[in-house]
């Protein structure tokens, strides 16, 4: 009788967890030039455009310290590649740089002419995620327009889902 107690509840649970899903915050790692990385020949402007950067996703950036760095400067100086003094300069082969805060960042690498010769990444970072598409729902509820009666709603599928998983789990 317990084992099917705690079946029921972890079908609950789940069907909490789904119910709730397409609400929960993903952080996104986003490897700069993917398997290419921080290096010559990558186009960055290509690379960055179809993705979202939102805050608390992570660039990461992984390269040979015998050939690159990445310098993050402001937008005027990334423009003419220009390593200001007060330019953060990462060195570590793979940095990690925490996307913390909405608007724009500027990178480039440092060493010889790379910048000029394209070694460079700007971005837009999101405050949010925009919503996604959201696919049609199988029976038409009135658009709720504020986020406690959305909240509700979720709980209300939550709980129909648990309802109609203990029923059949009863009738097993
Ligand atoms: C490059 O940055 C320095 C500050 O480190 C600044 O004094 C200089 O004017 C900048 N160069 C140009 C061309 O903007």
């Amino acid at each position: 009788m317990a084992s099917k107690q705690m079946l029921i509840v972890a079908i609950a649970a789940a069907a909490l967890a789904v119910a709730f899903l397409p609400g929960l915050v993903v952080a996104t790692e986003h490897v700069v030039g993917d398997d290419k990385g921080w290096a010559f020949y990558v186009d960055y402007t290509a690379w960055a455009e179809p993705k979202q950067f939102v805050v608390g996703d992570t660039l990461v950036f992984e390269y040979g310290i015998s050939s690159h760095n990445v310098v993050e400067v402001s937008g005027s100086d990334f423009v003419i590649c220009n390593q200001t003094d007060n330019a953060v300069v990462r060195t570590s082969g793979e940095d990690r740089v925490a996307l913390d805060k909405a608007g724009r960042r500027w990178f480039f690498c440092g060493i010889d002419n790379n910048c000029e010769n394209g070694v460079k990444l700007k971005i837009t970072v999101l405050e949010t995620a925009p919503p996604a598409p959201q696919p049609k729902a199988p029976l038409a509820a009135p658009p709720l327009s504020n986020p406690a009666g959305k909240l509700q709603a979720r709980f209300g599928e939550a709980a129909a889902m648990v309802t109609a998983v203990t029923a059949a789990v009863l009738v097993l």
